[in-house]
């Protein structure tokens, strides 16, 4: 059995990485510590990129497709790690979430239709609603002991005729797991305004300290029947590059609909190396996975630990799945520009900016990935503790 090693520090720089090359982008400058994108610094798996050389061997990289073998790879991980008993049919490839989610808004919406998300959220929630020019609704989630809360009844009345929820589960900016009873809770909202749920479960795997994920196609007969899910290797095992997702639905209609599209569109074809490499991450990453998570629960307890030694200042959602925290400097009475600025320009860290989740109410917050080395992770947060102090 190998031992993985994830305090070796990496180059990425020229790499064309995006966390690590296009920060000037963004921060208008490039010489940043990067803990924002959500990818890991971590090198990717041995048994992924050993299947990829093995394949490039070959030395013919021509058209390929999703092969059985690279099905029943992902049927197993579906049956092992969500209890969900998917079928061949009901699973399709797509290239990346992102970009199914934007094909779920053309499949299921027209131009002016309304769709829900609960904020605060990854920016493309966000922003593909807004680009696509339908309407969002935005339901304001709560934090409560340190945990980002539904507020139901304000769901409930913001369901009210969306056409579609997208929903994150578990929950990016903080990882935050939705507990059986939410998930039904926000099947039953949907269902009665016939809402489709785009339930993007691309952190599911990343569940800490021994929590478990739920699916929200598992929590009722309903849930599984009016909904998308959506499920990637990428984030699990920091490949994202490869463009390798994938989507279950059980729904005839909604898979005919959404099938329909991925086939019409011509996105329904990864490149070689997207089918290769899930296929071996799903068929081989149960010890790797198992090591990380113990790695990515020490990030977090050495994160709690440092805020509340040095910074108690700063409010922060823990991550209870995945390796993203949300932290409010708000208690330091700034501008969010201004503490902005100082994490640019003088703590030098790039963190996402909070407002990009779900506008002027996050001002104050930003977003931090620890999923790097703890010796990187002690560097940033040592820096914004000289920065910002007490
Ligand atoms: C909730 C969520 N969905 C989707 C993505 C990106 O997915 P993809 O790279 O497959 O488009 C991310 C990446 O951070 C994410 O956090």
């Amino acid at each position: 059995m190998s031992t993985y090693n994830f305090d070796e520090i990496i180059e990425r720089k020229g790499t064309s990485s995006v966390k690590h090359d296009m920060m000037n982008r963004d921060f208008g400058r490039n010489d940043l510590l990067p803990m924002w994108v959500a990818d890991m610094d971590f090198r990717s798996p041995d048994f992924v990129m050993d299947a990829i050389r093995k394949r490039c061997e070959h030395e013919v990289l021509g058209y390929t497709y999703g092969s059985r073998s690279y099905f029943e790879a992902i049927i197993n991980w579906f049956a092992n790690h969500y209890d969900i008993k998917a079928e061949k049919e009901e699973l399709h490839y797509i290239p990346g979430i992102v970009a199914g989610i934007a094909f779920a808004i053309q499949s299921f919406t027209n131009v002016g239709d309304s769709i829900l998300i609960t904020t605060p959220v990854y920016p493309p929630f966000v922003h593909l609603p807004l680009s696509n020019a339908r309407n969002l609704v935005c339901s304001p989630l709560s934090i409560k002991n340190g945990r980002f809360e539904i507020d139901f009844s304000d769901l409930e009345e913001k369901a009210k005729g969306c056409k579609l929820m997208i929903l994150s589960n578990p929950h990016n900016p903080a990882g935050t797991i939705w507990s059986k009873e939410e998930l039904k809770k926000i099947a039953d909202i949907c269902a009665a305004n016939n809402c489709v749920v785009i339930s993007d479960e691309i952190h599911a795997d990343l569940t800490l300290n021994g929590r478990k994920h739920t699916s929200f196609s598992t929590v009722s007969e309903m849930a599984r029947d009016i909904s998308i899910t959506f499920i990637a290797p990428s984030k699990t095992f920091n490949i994202p590059g490869l463009g390798s997702s994938v989507c279950y639905i059980h729904n005839e209609d909604i898979r005919n609909t959404y099938f329909g599209f991925l086939e019409g569109y011509e996105v329904a074809n990864g490149n070689v190396f997207a089918y290769i490499g899930a296929e071996a991450a799903f068929r081989e990453g149960e010890e790797w996975l198992k090591q990380l998570k113990v790695y990515l629960q020490k990030n977090v307890d050495f994160l709690e630990a440092y805020l509340s030694q040095n910074m108690p200042k700063i409010k922060v959602v823990l991550p209870e799945a995945s390796y993203l925290a949300w932290l409010d400097f708000n208690a330091y009475n700034m501008e969010h520009n201004e503490i902005k600025s100082k994490l640019i320009n003088d703590a030098k860290v790039a963190l996402n900016d909070g407002t990009q989740f779900g506008g002027k109410d996050y001002e104050g917050c930003f977003r931090i990935n620890i999923g790097c080395p703890q010796s990187i992770l002690k560097l940033a947060l040592d820096r914004i503790y000289e920065t910002f102090g007490r």
